[in-house]
């Protein structure tokens, strides 16, 4: 049986689809980006027949399957960036992506790597997404964990080999329970008013908790029993559909509630 089609995804403003070869001269010039260079592995110096490879490498639906990878658009259909899986055959895949810095902090990469692990987690069957990144990477870590990915405090050492070099990283998964909704923005970009309506303690006890803070400290900040924490704990999980605290201040963070502290 031939393989399938590549599947092309789109949220309505962005559409992800398979690449061509016309795309060869967009990706060229995306990755002469020096964050580009210091954050993947792409070749360094990039030259037309290393886009020429790249995109040979993933034309026909059997080499796609292999190394599942989409070209972002809006609606000109040109390149502004790269997302792709790499799957180990066994449930679990890395992804890797980049976005051409012109369309870079508009939330493209949030959106495009949200429309892929949707697809991949709940219709393609994988059970995991992986992500790791250079430690120092914060572009990348804000955007994995706006999606939902799990990151790990203690980076990995020496966890990626990264231009002749070993070099820690941070590294989080993904799983379909963990995938956030999308934050619906205005036409400013901004996002609207969360949908979600929190009362001034418990938009206070979320803060703390996105501090890091445990009950017993919250209870001593707002000069309440432990007790009436957890019932605003408790209000807030169900408020935002959240299984933990550290679920709540994922949702949290993506409705636009509360910071992550810097
Ligand atoms: C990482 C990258 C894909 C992000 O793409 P993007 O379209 O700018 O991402 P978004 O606009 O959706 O922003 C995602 C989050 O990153 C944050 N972010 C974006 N650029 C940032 C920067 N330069 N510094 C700090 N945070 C940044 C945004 O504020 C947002 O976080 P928030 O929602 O908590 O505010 C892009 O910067 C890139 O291509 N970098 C070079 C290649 C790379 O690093 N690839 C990943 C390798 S692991």
């Amino acid at each position: 049986m031939p393989p399938e089609t590549p599947p092309i995804l789109s949220d309505g403003r962005l559409t992800l689809r398979p690449p061509a070869s016309s795309d060869a001269f967009d990706i060229l010039e995306g990755c002469q980006d020096p964050e580009i260079i210091r954050w993947t592995t792409v070749p360094s110096p990039y030259d037309i027949s290393d886009a020429r490879t790249f995109l040979n490498d993933r034309l026909t639906p059997t080499q796609w399957w292999r190394n599942p990878t989409w070209v972002i658009t809006e609606s000109d259909n040109r390149w502004i960036g790269t997302v792709d899986l790499r799957p180990d055959g066994q449930g679990a895949a890395e992804i890797g992506y980049m976005i051409a810095p012109a369309h870079r902090g508009s939330g493209v990469g949030t959106a495009a790597i949200r429309l892929v692990c949707t697809w991949a987690l709940q219709q393609w069957g994988l059970q995991v997404i992986t992500w790791q990144a250079v430690t120092g990477n914060i572009a990348s870590r804000a955007l994995a964990r706006r999606v939902g990915f799990r990151i790990h405090a203690e980076p990995l050492r020496l966890g990626l080999a990264h231009r002749g070099t070993r070099v820690d990283s941070w590294y989080g998964e993904l799983l379909a329970v963990d995938l956030t909704p999308p934050v619906s923005t205005s036409s400013t970009g901004r996002p609207k008013s969360p949908a979600v309506a929190l009362t001034r303690r418990e938009q206070q006890v979320l803060d703390l908790i996105a501090e890091g803070e445990p009950n017993r400290a919250i209870a001593s900040s707002l000069g309440i029993s432990e007790n009436t924490v957890k019932n605003h704990v408790r209000a807030l999980l169900e408020k935002l559909h959240a299984r933990s605290r550290t679920d709540a201040v994922v949702r949290g963070v993506s409705l636009g509630l509360t910071s992550l502290p810097h």
